[in-house]
């Protein structure tokens, strides 16, 4: 996708933030989507991501990024014992906030971080998922929390500093879209930082596919290769 097709998707986006705030029903949720939050019902990758998770059984997870803190619910409903709902954007941090009351699961909280700044040094998650903004805004303030340094950059920056936070057994998902462009392919730019990872979820839709990754930490140590429990 060039940059004058990310700024078309831009001004979709905008559009969408005109309309908000408004609720839905998602996944037994009622959420709320507050203004200039990432609505869970947009596109592919948060329904995908929510599905995905059901393989997964962690007990510590991190939903990064949470926005309306969807995802944070999903962990929690799927019986993990504490999830730490990130994001960087202050509406998104009063949103998430918000959904939790509004839905109660034991276990979720909600955190105002810039990555994994706010996160205690020695905290381990079992599962981090991310769904990253897939390119740079093309606008100054960007949309939904969703800035200038979206695509590769923030994907570099998230998997360095996630090394401080995962163990051999945790796994790390993100989702891509063809549409965001290669060069902002959280498997390659993992593969390049070190990592290992491998397609856990793929479809199509017309010319793009969007598929979910799933990243481990590369471990040639002895007995290396256990992996996180998954659900079969
Ligand atoms: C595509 S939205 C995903 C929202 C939600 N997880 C979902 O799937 O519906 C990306 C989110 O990442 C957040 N974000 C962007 N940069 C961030 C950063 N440096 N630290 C934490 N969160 C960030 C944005 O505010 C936004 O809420």
């Amino acid at each position: 996708m060039s940059p004058s097709e990310h700024a078309r998707r831009d001004v979709e986006l905008y559009a969408i933030r005109r309309r908000q705030p408004y609720g839905i029903d998602i996944d037994g949720f009622r959420l709320c989507v507050a203004k200039d939050v990432f609505p869970p019902d947009l596109g592919y990758s948060p329904r995908r991501l929510a599905a995905v998770l059901r393989r997964y059984t962690p007990r510590r997870a991190l939903d990064m990024g949470c926005g309306s803190g969807y995802l944070a619910l999903v962990l929690s409903k799927n019986g993990a014992r504490e999830v730490w709902a990130v994001d960087n954007h202050p509406p998104a941090v009063a949103c998430t906030t918000e959904n939790v009351a509004r839905n109660p699961l034991p276990g979720v909280r909600a955190v105002k971080s810039d990555l994994f700044a706010a996160i205690p040094p020695g905290t381990t998650f079992d599962l981090i998922v991310f769904n990253q903004p897939f390119y740079p805004s093309t606008t100054r303030r960007g949309v939904f929390g969703m800035a200038r340094d979206g695509g590769r950059v923030i994907i570099e920056r998230f998997l360095t500093q996630a090394r401080g936070f995962i163990t051999r057994e945790s796994v790390i998902l993100m989702p891509f879209s063809q549409m965001a462009g290669s060069e902002n392919d959280p498997g390659a730019i993992a593969a390049q930082l070190g990592y290992t990872s491998r397609i856990v979820h793929r479809e199509s839709d017309g010319p793009h596919a969007h598929v979910i990754h799933e990243i481990r930490a590369l471990d040639s140590r002895p007995g290396a290769g256990r992996r996180a429990r998954v659900r079969h």
